[in-house]
């Protein structure tokens, strides 16, 4: 028997995930911490463009979302919801360093056993596999120690890279989300992606490891 899943209201929580070695680097999940502020808020405020266009609308604008005094609110309600048990908001490390956001949301036990997950990686940290071995370590850890039996995500048809990141991750597509979320100023369909433990064949990290994209540690 699983002791976290039997002792623990949020199983798999706050363990850190990895490493896993992909051509950027080293790849590790770790809780988001309050000194993460100054690096998250210089990455989103630099990479405003290369963010926004998946991400949903809010009331205050990018800059003022994204100063450094912003982050310890965000950063406590995140650590908030993951006392709770419904979520594990992960930084995603390069090598020791910050470099993105790997969450796992809305889970939930019982027979629906489910959850979402969505990840961003700074615009300089691109193209070296950074997200498939984040993505990797996240399924492994959401269909392992937390105990879920499905992952899902949601895409914007025109995020290329991001569905790629997906697809290396063998999730498989359900279905068209129409006119799901508001980004950047108007309600954008959104793919619905997602995979189960039955369709891992095992692990996800394994699976890149044998692919030649990722090496251990
Ligand atoms: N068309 C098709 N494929 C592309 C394109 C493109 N224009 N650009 C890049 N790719 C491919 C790359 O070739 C690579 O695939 P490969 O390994 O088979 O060559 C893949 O996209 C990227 O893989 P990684 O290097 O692992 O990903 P990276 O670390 O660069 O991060 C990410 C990708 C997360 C999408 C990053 O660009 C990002 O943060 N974008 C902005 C935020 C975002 O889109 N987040 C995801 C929202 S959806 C969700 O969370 C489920």
């Amino acid at each position: 028997m699983n002791l976290w899943r039997s002792t623990s209201m949020h199983p798999g929580w706050p363990q850190s995930v990895g490493p896993l070695r992909v051509p950027a680097g080293l790849v590790r999940l770790r809780p988001v911490r309050l000194r993460d502020g100054a690096v998250w808020s210089r990455i989103r405020l630099a990479d405003q463009a290369h963010l926004e266009p998946w991400e949903p609308v809010a009331e205050l604008n990018w800059e003022a979302r994204h100063t450094l005094s912003a982050w310890p609110s965000i950063c406590s309600g995140l650590r908030a919801e993951a006392r709770r048990g419904r979520m594990l908001p992960y930084a995603i490390e390069l090598d020791g360093e910050f470099c993105g956001q790997l969450t796992i949301g809305n889970v939930t036990h019982g027979a629906l056993r489910s959850a979402w997950i969505g990840y961003w990686v700074a615009k300089e940290r691109n193209g070296g596999g950074v997200a498939t071995a984040a993505l990797a370590l996240g399924l492994d850890h959401g269909f392992g120690p937390v105990g879920l039996h499905r992952i899902e995500a949601t895409v914007r048809p025109e995020n290329a890279p991001s569905r790629a990141v997906l697809a290396k991750a063998r999730f498989r597509e359900e279905g068209l989300l129409k006119r799901y979320l508001e980004v950047e100023g108007a309600w954008r369909d959104h793919l619905l992606v997602a995979i189960t433990i039955e369709e891992l064949a095992g692990s996800a990290t394994s699976a890149l490891v044998r692919d030649g994209r990722a090496s251990w540690a």
